[in-house]
């Protein structure tokens, strides 16, 4: 989709998630991305699964690819911790391989995802937070807000009103790579201005 119909037809996460709530999925599909600099346009299924079900834009912002961890190294339920897309604020991100089939899950299993570590309410950090037992992130310290990594980082429960950025990544050979965010970080006006 070219950049210019992708301007035209943009949604925010903010404007879709006061349209539907929280009910955000997005099919594996979708997230065949385009290498390079570029903001794409995908088509986000909305309460997926009920008669509400339908298909809005959103927008995604990719960046050039950035090697993060092998595949071979990443042991069940053990966060990896990373900086992406730069070193700028709020860059602390993490990949895990959670055991389960996930909404933009890489690898065999489809069960590895990579997420921004910020709390999309105040900026809290969620280093360290990672629950094995519901594959989420949170509580976060600062008013609780607890994100479920298998759908995309929606909130479970707290304060918090947008999903946590996803990374996208890429699986080369055993390399796994981050190409891009689904979702704005905390704190930045656009992904890349740290
Ligand atoms: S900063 Fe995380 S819930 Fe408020």
């Amino acid at each position: 989709m070219s950049n210019n119909l992708a301007n035209e037809t943009q949604l925010s996460r903010k404007e879709i998630a006061r349209k539907v709530g929280h009910k955000c999925l997005v099919s594996r599909r979708n997230f065949l991305i385009s290498s390079g600099i570029a903001t794409t346009t995908v088509m986000v299924t909305m309460n997926a699964g009920t008669a509400l079900a339908e298909q809005v834009p959103a927008t995604i912002t990719t960046f050039p690819r950035k090697f993060v961890v092998k595949l071979s190294d990443l042991k069940l339920d053990e966060p990896f911790d990373f900086v992406y897309p730069d070193d700028g604020a709020h860059a602390d991100s993490m990949i895990v391989k959670m055991g389960v089939k996930a909404g933009g899950g890489l690898g065999p299993d489809e069960d590895i995802v990579a997420f921004n570590y910020a709390c999309t309410h105040q900026g809290g950090s969620l280093v360290g937070s990672y629950k094995k037992d519901t594959k989420s992130l949170g509580a976060c310290p600062l008013h609780l807000s607890t994100y479920d990594l298998t759908r995309h980082g929606i909130l479970i429960s707290g304060q918090a009103y947008q999903s946590l950025p996803q990374v996208l990544l890429e699986l080369d050979g055993d390399d796994i790579y981050a190409t891009g965010i689904f979702g704005l970080i905390f704190g930045r006006e656009n992904n890349l201005a740290g």
